[in-house]
């Protein structure tokens, strides 16, 4: 690679100038290492499984599990959830179910954002007809502005944000900047 070859991929995606950096690779550390020790402490003599819904929780997922001190085990679900452009319709398919029960599990959805919070709703609903012994729900992000379902609790939030549309640490716009190290606001979304 030449010299300016490398300075141009240094200025890349990272430092891309169309985005504002939100929370710091640091900040997202700190922060979950609180969330991990709550977690931990919460979950004591417990029979917890992480439930990653894909594909936006996998980086909070991955970083999350590593805070938290207990035996434990691990499973994803994938599902839809904008059927409408960027409107959540509320409409869940369930795209990749769990790979095992949960019956008398202390069961740990992990999500990376709650926005109108239908997805998780829908999600909620569908989990809880599986004999869990508890269903709780972890957020990396909390936007609550949009929420329509204002009965949804998040038991363990990393960030309350504004109404902005952010990516990064496992959020996209379109697919693009889920590789992210911190959460970006995309400053003009024309030009992404
Ligand atoms: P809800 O049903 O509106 O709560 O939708 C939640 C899902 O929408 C999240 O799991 C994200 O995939 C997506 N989402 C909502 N807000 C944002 C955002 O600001 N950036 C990226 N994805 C978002
Ligand atoms: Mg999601």
């Amino acid at each position: 690679m030449t010299a300016e070859s490398m300075k141009q991929t240094a200025a890349t995606e990272f430092t891309n100038p169309n985005l504002s950096v939100l929370y710091s690779a640091d900040d997202i550390r700190t922060r979950i290492a609180e969330l991990g020790a709550q977690i931990t402490a919460d979950y004591r003599g417990g029979d917890l499984v992480l439930v990653g819904v894909l594909k936006g929780s996998c980086v909070f997922m991955a970083d999350l599990m590593r805070t938290i001190d207990l035996p434990m085990t691990i499973d994803f679900m994938s599902v839809s959830s904008y059927k409408d452009g960027t409107v959540s319709t509320g409409d869940v398919e369930i795209l990749k179910d769990l790979s095992n029960p949960i019956r008398d599990k202390d069961v740990l959805v992990v999500e990376d954002i709650v926005d109108t919070g239908l997805t998780l709703t829908r999600l909620l609903d569908i989990l809880g007809s599986r004999g869990a012994r508890s269903i709780r729900l972890a957020s990396f992000l909390d936007k609550p502005e949009p929420r329509i379902n204002k009965e949804l609790n998040v038991d363990y939030t990393g960030f309350v944000i504004p109404n902005e549309f952010v990516v990064g640490y496992g959020l996209d716009a379109a697919g693009r900047y889920r590789n992210l190290p911190f959460i970006g606001i995309v400053k003009n979304p024309a030009e992404a």
